[in-house]
């Protein structure tokens, strides 16, 4: 066992495989799941199984079938009756839950609010009557624009209640990606606020919105939550404030009875062309995914605070804010910040002050932490914490280590959870009373999953490396991209054969058969445990007028996972300069948002192609983590690399 270790790289994952933690009795004796039984009950009938979970819902009418396979669709729980939000908030407030906190959410500057299960559905009714009030039917899009308040998890809910489907984009996302989302997704109503707080400063949602519906003649109406009380210019027809049209709206809506199969939400996330990709989930389905493994996963008893760290504008804020824990009727925290203000021990300050027990966060997070060292959360007391989770990224055993260590005080296990937006909610994780945990693996599937790793001609590799592949639809996966069958097709179907998964991340099992992830094997960049798409990234550098060509790679980054690098090409008239360099950085994060500003940009008078014209990513990314260059056999100049090669080693 080595004593010290890099931060990623497969050595470094070899040399922590021994390093192995068993469950703790103790732990394991209150667990949620104490054994293997529903490993090898979901063995034994993958069917069954799924339709004794589905039980645990509340269904208007129970389902008449469980699966119906017709590759590469699939449905599940046909012919049931269900509502989200009734399950979510009604069953839970006909009995001692309907006073038990449901969110407690601290705002960026610190004010506190405490929503109980029944608070929170007196809200969602109302405002499901103030969305009926706009003319929003069964069916209807409605996107979602708001901070880290609670009127967004509110929002979804409503949007649930009437059977509208939501599509929430991030705030962070610019005019430009709001309007694309918008318009493919044909939106009715924008929910959005006229303000965010963000570091101190204020993320200006309501002129975004404004500018993007420049565009957007199919939006009727815009709902404006009062957030942070500044001046927005409101349009007297179109825009509403939320805390007006609420306080005349009726305290009851009669939740819509949903078929199993009907749409709950699209969210868009990024893939290897330019354009997003709107990912349908199901209700009946998706539910029970968020439902039970919410459940397995983190251990949930009535008495945690849990707290889960992401926003809602990403599928974790969807699945393990919203859906999941409250199906569950666990009491939550919410925060609207960031980890490091007003200063670095916000997170630990909130863990203390709440008494929060199962920590939901991802690798870059915890990356930052160790950066800033371990005084911090030192000071605070996190003895109330049993558990910890981790998502978004793979996780070097560095960080695992620190994690366990420094916040879980070597007592919390951390369970290291793979997944994806298509996927809905967990399919390789630990169970923290079960499992025994390497740092570095997210262990093996889920009970109910069927996963494997495949080569590149579908040979399962039981040992080594390969591709992650899913060999059975399970109850919460995707039922398809939002306007194009096709591409749901072909990019997740067509890689293998109609019946096998395609999830674009490459992985390794070793000889006890657990799963470690080794990043995306595709055109899709990780940071900070967001994706975007390197095409997209260079449509918006070759938006600009000056740009002629542009190519982007993702780098290792000691924190983030991954950085932005963009190799541009400008124009023969054009002088590459570092202010031309800042001038394109921000171009891209005004197009896209700051979460896709390129760290760097390298000029070149070209870019490495193959003979039929294909810009050779693969050795652009070789050249900027300063790897021995690979085959460039195909390349059409290849004195083009060496000269890059030199330009890149030359400015560090
Ligand atoms: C990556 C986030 C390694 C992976 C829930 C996947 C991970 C992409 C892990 C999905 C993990 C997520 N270990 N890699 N535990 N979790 N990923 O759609 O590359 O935003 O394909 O969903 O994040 O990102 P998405």
């Amino acid at each position: 066992m080595a004593e010290k270790s890099t931060t990623t790289g497969t050595v470094d994952v070899l040399l922590h495989e021994e390093r192995a933690f068993k469950p703790d009795p103790n732990f394991t004796a209150k667990s949620v799941v104490r054994d293997d039984s529903l490993y090898r009950e979901a063995a034994k009938d993958r069917e069954l199984f799924w339709a004794r979970c589905a039980q645990e819902l509340d269904w208007f009418e129970a389902p008449k079938s469980t699966l119906v396979w017709d590759p590469p669709n699939y449905r599940w729980f046909e012919g049931g009756k269900i509502n989200v939000s009734y399950n979510c908030l009604d069953r839970h407030i006909q009995s001692a839950t309907r006073n038990k906190a449901a969110i407690i959410w601290e705002g960026e500057p610190g004010e506190k609010r405490t929503l109980t299960y029944w608070d929170l559905y007196r809200e969602v009714n109302r405002f499901a009557n103030v969305l009926k009030g706009l003319g929003v039917k069964k069916g209807d899009r409605v996107a979602v624009y708001l901070p880290m308040v609670p009127e967004a998890i509110v929002s979804l809910l409503a949007c649930a209640r009437i059977g509208a489907i939501h599509t929430v984009i991030f705030g962070g996302f610019s005019a430009d990606s709001l309007r694309d989302r918008i318009k493919d997704a044909e939106a009715k109503v924008v929910i959005t606020a006229d303000g965010g707080y963000r570091r101190g400063g204020i993320v200006q949602l309501k002129s975004t919105v404004d500018k993007a519906l420049k565009e957007c003649p199919g939006v009727q109406d815009v709902v404006v939550v009062r957030r942070t009380r500044r001046d927005v210019d409101m349009s007297d027809k179109r825009d509403h404030w939320y805390h007006e049209l609420i306080s005349h709206a009726d305290a009851f809506c009669e939740p819509e009875p949903m078929d199993a199969e009907d749409t709950l939400f699209i969210l868009y996330t990024s893939g290897t062309t330019g354009k997003p990709k709107g990912i349908m989930h199901s209700t009946g389905g998706y539910l029970l995914g968020a439902m039970m493994t919410t459940k397995w996963v983190f251990d949930l008893k009535p008495e945690d605070v849990y707290w889960c760290t992401a926003d809602v504008g990403w599928i974790t804020g969807h699945t393990y804010v919203t859906y999941g824990p409250l199906a569950n009727a666990a009491t939550q925290v919410i925060f609207e910040g960031t980890p490091d203000w007003p200063e670095r021990d916000r997170w630990w300050k909130i863990i203390e002050r709440y008494g929060v027990t199962v920590l939901y966060s991802t690798p870059t997070a915890i990356r930052s932490f160790m950066k800033w060292g371990r005084q911090i959360p030192q000071n605070c007391d996190l003895s109330s914490l049993r558990l910890l989770g981790t998502v978004g990224e793979p996780i070097n055993p560095e960080a695992w280590i620190w994690y366990h260590t420094n916040i879980g005080g070597g007592r919390c296990p951390v369970v290291d959870t793979w997944w994806q937006t298509e996927t809905g909610s967990i399919v390789i994780s630990p169970l923290p009373g079960v499992t025994t945990l390497k740092p570095g693996s997210a262990t093996r599937p889920l009970p109910g999953i069927e996963a494997a790793v495949l080569s590149d001609t579908g040979e399962e590799v039981k040992h080594g490396g390969g591709y992650l592949a899913l060999t059975a639809p399970s109850p919460s996966m995707l039922r398809g991209i939002w306007g194009d069958q096709e591409r749901y097709r072909d990019t997740y179907w067509s890689k293998w054969d109609l019946k096998t998964y395609f999830s674009g991340d490459g992985a390794r099992r070793d000889e006890d058969g657990d799963f470690w992830f080794l990043g995306r094997v595709d055109d899709v960049m990780n940071i900070s445990g967001h994706r975007i798409g390197s095409m997209e990234v260079e449509s918006a550098l070759v938006d600009h007028d000056k740009v002629a060509e542009a190519a982007v790679v993702g780098v290792h980054d000691e924190i983030r996972g991954q950085a932005i690098v963009g190799f541009v090409t400008l124009k023969h008239d054009q002088e590459p300069s570092e202010e031309m360099e800042q001038i394109l950085r921000k171009h891209v994060a005004d197009v896209i948002g700051p979460i896709a500003r390129p760290s760097r940009i390298i000029f070149t008078g070209d870019l490495p192609k193959t003979r039929s014209g294909k810009i050779m990513r693969r050795l652009l990314r070789d050249i900027a983590e300063g790897r021995v260059l690979g085959d460039v056999t195909t390349l059409a100049d290849a004195s083009v690399v060496e000269e890059l090669k030199q330009k890149y080693d030359e400015e560090g």
